[in-house]
């Protein structure tokens, strides 16, 4: 079934790297071993819950609105059996760990999909520690509720703190008004009739389009507050920390003067949020997983897709956890509470968190961490391309293809070191993410498997390829992937 739908099997079959090769076993027998199994079962089904009192049915994992975070220890031995209840096809991709290919979860590229009614069990050794994601790889499913955390804790963990939470961001429209199928058919055949309109009301939404159908909407005047307006405008997305809209806020209980490290994860399809506490600095400990140099920052950006961990020391009180979507004038908050004084009021937070203002792209790696120094073997160019007038997103101008995954490959050959230099020619953020690897940024970076790459900047990274098989490398912005801006790393 794999190669059913390639436009040359034979040709394709040839391409891929099978769990069978001798590279492949060579790179399992280096994973490291705890000899513990953590066994997890997820239902991929119908799942329903309220935000901001509005009734929202989707679909999630075991029932649930939002799945419950799985934890285990690097070297553990993680065992997951997906079942589909659901319609159609289901796959789980598990971002930003360097697994074995065919666990990556990529339908069409690494193994098949789960089918309606079937099930798919990944099985594999949790690689290195930190703080990871799963999703969906299917189509739009990422953009119902078909995600969690995965938190791989460290057995030798070095840093020291009294507790450890996890904050799951999402934008939402699913269930709503209207379903994320309903806004890319939208989006992808609606944007044409705006070509000729004046774009420049879109100017600062910066990263996204979709949830909004922003020209739409603002040049229509039709752009509601979140806070305060009309919620039930078409397609003006809810925004969600820990799967609940800001009427209910996530309560994190502490005593002042603990030290937490947060775990953040951006979930959403089509926002990149700014985090932080209003005049509390966080220090930054690691992003997408890995290390970095502890720096404090008033306030981080993340990207579709991306993570970073933060320690911070509670305060007595009421303390919000703001997340504010950039660009859009919308938030999502948690409270940090010790129980005592008065918890804000959604109108009486803070709009802005100002300051030192940090993203995963600006901070250096922890020394452990650093690839060491090498000439590039292979350089590789992918020029991001496409605009919002026709929605035609792509890499190097073209539309990436599922039927025909290796026909504009990004090759490599095991036991290179690979540069990446990824360009934005379009006027839209796009968080790029590489499968299967993590890579540095510039020379001293940080260790990342997503980076924001911002309208008219180059970003280069370099990773060692280590780990044969095909992986995809794509936009997070799930719009912008779907509609064609992704590509195939393979290897030789
Ligand atoms: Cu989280 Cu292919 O992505
Ligand atoms: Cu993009």
């Amino acid at each position: 079934a794999l190669a059913a739908c390639s436009a040359d099997p034979a040709a394709d079959a040839a391409r891929r790297v099978m769990p069978t090769d001798p590279l492949v076993a060579e790179r399992e027998a280096l994973r490291p071993s705890s000899g513990v199994t953590v066994a997890h079962v997820l239902e991929a089904g119908t799942a329903s819950t309220t935000l901001d009192g509005q009734s929202v049915s989707t679909w999630g994992y075991n029932g649930a609105f939002t799945a419950p975070t799985l934890r285990a220890r690097a070297g553990d031995r993680l065992q997951v059996t997906v079942r589909n209840a659901l319609p159609e096809p289901t796959s789980v991709h598990w971002h930003g760990l360097a697994l074995r290919n065919n666990d990556d979860g990529v339908p069409g590229l690494t193994e098949e999909a789960a089918a309606p009614g079937g099930a798919h069990v990944y099985d594999f050794k949790l690689p290195h520690p930190g703080t990871y994601w799963h999703h969906s790889h299917v189509e739009m499913q990422r953009e119902r509720a078909l995600y969690g955390a995965l938190v791989v804790e460290d057995p030798q963990e070095p840093l020291e703190y009294d507790r450890d939470w996890v904050i799951v961001l999402d934008d939402w429209v699913d269930g709503v008004g209207g379903t994320p199928d309903d806004v890319m058919a939208e989006l992808s055949e609606g944007m044409g009739a705006m070509a000729g309109m004046d774009h420049s009301a879109m100017e600062g939404m910066g990263h996204g389009d979709g949830p909004m159908l922003m020209g739409r909407h603002m040049l229509m005047g039709a752009r509601s507050d979140y806070l305060g307006g009309d919620a039930g405008d078409v397609y003006v997305p809810h925004h969600l920390f820990n799967g609940r809209s800001s009427d209910s806020p996530e309560i994190f209980e502490a005593k002042a003067g603990e030290r937490i490290r947060m775990r953040i994860i951006n979930a959403a399809g089509d926002t990149a949020y700014r985090v932080g506490l209003p005049g509390q600095a966080l220090t930054l400990t690691h992003s997408d997983g890995f290390p970095v140099q502890q720096t404090q920052a008033d306030a981080v950006v993340l990207g579709m897709g991306e993570r970073i961990d933060a320690l911070l020391t509670v305060r007595e009180g009421q303390t919000p956890v703001l997340a504010l979507a950039e660009g859009k004038g919308q938030l999502a908050y948690g409270l940090v509470s010790t129980g005592t004084g008065e918890a804000p009021t959604v109108e009486g937070l803070p709009q802005g968190l100002a300051g030192t203002v940090l993203d995963g792209g600006k901070l250096t790696a922890d020394p452990a961490v650093l690839l060491p120094k090498r000439k590039a073997d292979r350089r590789h160019e992918l020029r991001l391309t496409g605009g919002m007038a026709k929605y035609d997103w792509g890499i190097n101008g073209r539309r990436f293809d599922m039927d025909k995954p290796f026909e504009h490959s990004f090759d490599l050959r095991a036991g290179e070191r690979v540069q990446v230099t990824f360009i934005n020619d379009t006027d839209m953020w796009h968080p790029m993410h590489i499968h299967g690897h993590t890579f540095q940024i510039g020379e001293a970076g940080a260790r990342k498997d997503t980076v924001i790459v911002r309208p008219g900047e180059t970003v280069v990274v370099h990773f060692d390829a280590d780990n044969p098989g095909q992986w995809l490398t794509h936009c997070h912005n799930a719009y912008h992937a779907e509609r064609g801006m992704m590509g195939v790393f393979s290897y030789l």
